[in-house]
């Protein structure tokens, strides 16, 4: 593996703050729904999706999907199955998507028209941050915690090779020697 360093980019107390306004805002627009139901993207999601609905008040079914792109990796490749799949029928039902990064957009754009053949009753998205330095596809989000221009991201969820999820804040993968 390479060497690098970490450079942070948003800190701790930035993040919970911004998680508590956007929960707030959420919940404005969706404590009136019937039967909500919050979908996590694994594994990225995991962290800010748990951050998230601890400030919801309203009742919610939880639920998680996971998409593996098949080629080189990465997700550019077009080629994406799920590995793991929701077990919740959310047909009828209020969907909120919750992604950690949307970066081409293909991975979010392919599981929301995933999501959408189930027929839910609506289909909303929130994503932690919101990279367009990549992007490939348009994509519609509802909901944005922080936009980002550029870089190799890691923390409260992002992995550089399953690395740093844990990290309670977001920084930048510097390699060094270019
Ligand atoms: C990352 C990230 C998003 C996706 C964004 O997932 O969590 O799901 O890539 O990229 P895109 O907009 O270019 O499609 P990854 O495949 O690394 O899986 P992970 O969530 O398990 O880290």
């Amino acid at each position: 593996m390479k060497e690098y360093d970490l450079k942070q980019v948003i800190d701790e107390q930035s993040i919970r703050s911004r998680v508590k306004e956007l929960a707030r805002t959420i919940e404005a627009d969706m404590r009136y729904c019937e039967d909500v139901v919050i979908i996590g993207i694994l594994k990225g999601a995991f962290i800010f999706m748990a951050d998230l609905v601890r400030h919801f008040s309203f009742p919610m079914q939880i639920d998680f999907i996971r998409i593996a792109s098949y080629g080189t990796g990465h997700t550019s490749s077009g080629e994406i199955r799920v590995t793991k799949d929701i077990e919740v029928d959310i047909e009828g039902k209020h969907v909120l998507l919750i992604e950690d990064i949307v970066d081409t957009g293909l991975s979010l754009k392919w599981v929301m028209d995933y999501l959408k053949k189930r027929k839910p009753a609506s289909l909303k998205v929130c994503v932690f941050i919101d990279k367009k330095e990549r992007r490939e596809c348009e994509v519609s989000v509802d909901y944005v915690g922080f936009e980002v221009q550029e870089g190799f991201l890691v923390g409260y969820g992002l992995d550089y090779s399953e690395r740093h999820r844990e990290l309670p804040g977001v920084y930048e993968v510097r390699f060094r020697n270019g």
